[in-house]
């Protein structure tokens, strides 16, 4: 990879009274009854950006996508919240334009002083950022392009999407990481490098077929590779169990029994889990071992003796990789294997990384230490494709 421009390049050119267009990842979990942000993990995390701009007196705007709304405005993903909580954070007020490239947004953008900070609303009430029509996309490019004298990168959560936002305006200004950026690829540069061996990896979440490529890619490069989460079922079924109703990927089947045959053992599944009788938090619910599993129970966590020998094998690591929670976290009743993998995870005498925006709000949810992990990474889907060795866009775009 060649090198990134970065924000101190920038900064050494002087940013006083200079507009700086930032783009950051403030998509943050949301309560979906209150619309409170549940975790602000990715807000903390532009803050050593701003900082430094505001600082240096820039006129600093941000702007960012919160969820996946149409391409239209939709109030239930509006920024208003994530511009309160910001400006609580950065310690001075945050100038919240109700449009991204609008009326709004130009005299926000405008009224701008010296060191003061604007938000504009969610990029994605706009079809041009996420459009496939490079046209469309362009176009919406050159409205957010007018915005800044120089563009910083410091959305490392969304680097892996062909954006307008990502793509398209570092094309029309000049253009740096920002250090959330820069710190994320130089971390999993280093997973991707030599890693220090052995090299295990953790992965979770519901859906196999996410995590195929990232599988694929990884398997000659790891030492050991441990499944749980709902997508454990799937490779139980490939084993010839049965999963009652379990979460099931009828199509993946025979993938993950090709996987577990090319696996060379390194692949490691649950040997128990937690089933319960229904998808409820005050579900009925017992241990069994992965042969015993009822035919009307689905399995929400793995259990603790799957929890002994993941962290048996995490205790020998030098390099963890963790992405994806072991069970249905969010429900104490199903928090255990996660909390047990993490646990391992923080005791392990390695370098490791935790990926992804739900394995990262996990930690924080289940009250764990931040600091005992290597580097939380702000990047899910991100941290997986660079992982996978993929052309990420928005890098791509830095570096030219
Ligand atoms: C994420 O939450 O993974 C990033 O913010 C990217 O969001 P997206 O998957 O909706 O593009
Ligand atoms: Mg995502």
């Amino acid at each position: 990879m060649s090198a990134l421009r970065t924000l101190d390049d920038l900064l050494a050119e002087g940013v006083s009274g200079r507009r700086v267009l930032v783009r950051a990842d403030l998509n943050v979990p949301l309560d979906k009854q209150t619309g409170a942000i549940t975790d602000d993990g990715r807000i903390r995390a532009v803050l050593p950006t701003l900082g430094a701009l505001v600082e240096a007196g820039a006129k600093v705007v941000v702007c960012s996508h919160l969820g996946r709304p149409k391409g239209a405005p939709d109030p239930q993903f509006s920024l208003g919240p994530v511009a309160g909580r910001l400006g609580e954070l950065l310690g001075a007020p945050v100038h919240f334009a109700t449009d991204t490239v609008g009326d709004s947004a130009r005299s926000t953008v405008a009224d701008l002083a010296d060191g003061q900070v604007a938000l504009l609303e969610n990029l994605r009430f706009n079809a041009g950022e996420t459009s496939k029509d490079e046209a469309e996309r362009g176009a919406f490019a050159d409205q957010l392009a007018a915005f800044g004298d120089a563009y910083v990168d410091d959305a490392f959560g969304a680097v892996h999407r062909k954006h307008a936002s990502v793509f398209d305006v570092p094309a029309r200004l000049p253009h740096v990481a920002g250090r959330l950026v820069l710190r994320e690829v130089e971390v999993l540069s280093r997973l991707t490098g030599e890693p220090e061996r052995p090299y295990v990896v953790v992965l979770g979440g519901s859906k196999v077929s996410d995590k195929l490529a990232v599988i694929e890619a990884l398997l000659p490069t790891v030492d050991r590779l441990l499944i749980g989460g709902g997508m454990c079922f799937t490779f139980l079924k490939a084993q010839g169990l049965e999963v009652g109703t379990s979460l099931l990927e009828k199509d993946m089947v025979e993938t993950c029994r090709n996987l577990l045959e090319r696996s060379g053992g390194k692949i490691m599944l649950p040997v128990d889990v937690v089933v319960a009788d229904a998808f409820a938090p005050d579900a009925a619910h017992d241990t069994v071992r992965v042969d015993g599993i009822p035919s009307h129970r689905l399995g929400l966590d793995v259990g603790p003796e799957t929890v002994a020998g993941f962290s048996a094998a995490l205790s020998q690591a030098k390099t963890i990789f963790w992405n994806g929670p072991m069970g249905v976290f969010e429900m104490p009743a199903f928090a255990a294997g996660t909390r047990g993998i993490a646990e391992a995870i923080t005791k392990a005498d390695a370098f490791s990384v935790v990926g992804g925006g739900d394995s990262a709000a996990a930690v924080r949810a289940l009250g764990l230490d931040e600091s005992s992990f290597g580097h939380i990474s702000t990047g899910g889907g991100a941290s997986l494709e660079y992982l996978e060795g993929k052309t990420l866009p928005g890098i791509a775009a830095l570096e030219n």
